[in-house]
């Protein structure tokens, strides 16, 4: 798939079939997150991946999106590793490039993935549930799977409408 054809093609999957998805695809997944670019190339992005049913279902009470990731066969955890930062805005900017490259790689392989941010109101039961000490910082749960359905068509805005000057 072409870069920009993927870019404009990605919507958020919020629903999955049965079908697994494997290590080595989530291995894939997170090395094209570890692609993104960050500030003085720091990398300050952990990961933890869930597949286990029973942690899936635990993790799915931590969040109203619980119907999301008690379909989805495999979620990413991600966290920023406090000890790697330099910058708190810049290193949170690094964050979010690594979890949309992370989208965009699912998306390029026929997975499809939805980026949840509500659970981090229940930050701390993660990173426990996760089993790491308060190092990390918890940034998001990307939930992944086969997708069911296209998603949704969200609209954006148009572009005259973003652009404030053009000089
Ligand atoms: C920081 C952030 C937090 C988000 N949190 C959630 C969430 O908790 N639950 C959810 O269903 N979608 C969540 N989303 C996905 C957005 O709703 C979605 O990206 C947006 O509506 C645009 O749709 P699209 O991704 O299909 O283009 C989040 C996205 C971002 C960037």
């Amino acid at each position: 798939m072409d870069l920009l054809e993927g870019l404009h093609t990605r919507r958020s999957i919020r629903k999955f079939t049965d079908q697994p998805v494997t290590r080595e695809q989530l291995r894939e997944i997170i090395k094209a997150g570890t692609m993104a670019p960050s500030g003085l190339n720091n990398q300050p992005w952990r990961f933890v991946t869930i597949q286990n049913k029973d942690l899936l279902h635990k993790l799915s009470s931590l969040t109203k999106y619980s119907h999301v990731i008690d379909k989805a066969p495999a979620c990413i955890v991600v966290f920023i590793d406090k000890e790697a930062m330099y910058h708190e805005t810049k290193d949170h900017q690094s964050m979010g490039a690594c979890i949309q490259n992370m989208l965009l790689a699912a998306h390029g392989m026929g997975l499809g993935g939805v980026w949840l941010g509500e659970i981090l109101k229940s930050a701390k039961q993660v990173r426990e549930l996760c089993g790491l000490s308060d190092q990390y910082e918890l940034m998001a749960v990307v939930a992944l799977g086969h997708p069911e359905g296209k998603g949704g068509m969200a609209e954006r805005k148009p572009i005259g409408d973003v652009i404030l000057k053009e000089l």
